[in-house]
C-alpha cells in the first residue's frame, strides 16, 4: 500500500488496506448470496464511485446476479423552476424485482434518498442498500442500509472508486485526508 498520496492540493494517508477491503467484500458477498439466492436479484451500481466495489463484489457472488450501472443526474425542469432528479442508465424493468443499490459511500444520505424515491416508483418487490462505506454520524437517510463494508468517522476519504475532484479513484485501498 502506498504511504502518503498527494491529490491536487491535499495529502492522504493509508486508512483501509486492500486486503482488509477484499476480505470484507467476501463476507458481504456470502451474506448477499444467502439473502438473494433463487430470487433473481438485480444489482444497480451507482456511477462513478461504485464501479470498483461493484466489480470486486461481483467476482464472489453466487446468487446469479444481474448488474446495471446507473447515474443520478439533476437538471432544472422546463415546466417548474425546481431541480429534477433523474436516474439514467436503467434499461430493465424493476417491477417485482429484488433490487440492491450498490454505492461507494453514504454520507448525509441525500443522494440515496433521491435514488430510493426514483426506484420505488418502479415498484420493485424489494429494495435494499449495499454500500462500501457509511458515515453513521452524518447519515440522515430515510432507509437503513442493510449491507455495509465499513463504518467510518466523518472524515474525507479517497481511493477504491472515491475521488477528490475526480482524482484518486484508481487507488486499490482507501486513504484519509491528513489535517
Ligand atoms: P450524500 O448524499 O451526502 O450521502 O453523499 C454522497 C456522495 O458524496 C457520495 O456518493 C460521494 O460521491 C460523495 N462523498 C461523500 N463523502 C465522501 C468522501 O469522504 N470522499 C469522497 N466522496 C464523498
Ligand atoms: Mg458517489
Amino acid at each position: 500500500m502506498r504511504s502518503v498520496v498527494h491529490i491536487h492540493d491535499l495529502s492522504f494517508a493509508p486508512f483501509i488496506s486492500e486486503t482488509t477491503i477484499q476480505t470484507r467484500i467476501q463476507e458481504l458477498a456470502s451474506q448477499l448470496d444467502t439473502d438473494y439466492i433463487g430470487k433473481d436479484p438485480l444489482f444497480l451500481a451507482v456511477l462513478n464511485g461504485a464501479f470498483m466495489f461493484a466489480a470486486d463484489l461481483f467476482k464472489h457472488l453466487k446468487c446469479q446476479p444481474e448488474l446495471s450501472f446507473v447515474k443520478v443526474s439533476s437538471y432544472v425542469g422546463t415546466k417548474s423552476s425546481g431541480r429534477v432528479d433523474e436516474l439514467i442508465g436503467l434499461q430493465t424493468s424493476l417491477k417485482k424485482r429484488h433490487v440492491i443499490v450498490i454505492e461507494d459511500i453514504l454520507d448525509t444520505g441525500v443522494t440515496m434518498d433521491k435514488i430510493f424515491t426514483l426506484l420505488e416508483s418502479e415498484q420493485p418487490a424489494s429494495l435494499s442498500i449495499c454500500s462500501m462505506l457509511l458515515k453513521p454520524y452524518s447519515y440522515k437517510g430515510k432507509h437503513q442500509p442493510k449491507y455495509i463494508g465499513f463504518e467510518i468517522e466523518d472524515q474525507f476519504v479517497v481511493g477504491y472508486g472515491l475521488d477528490y475532484k475526480e482524482h484518486g479513484r484508481e487507488l486499490p485501498a482507501v486513504y484519509q485526508l491528513i489535517r
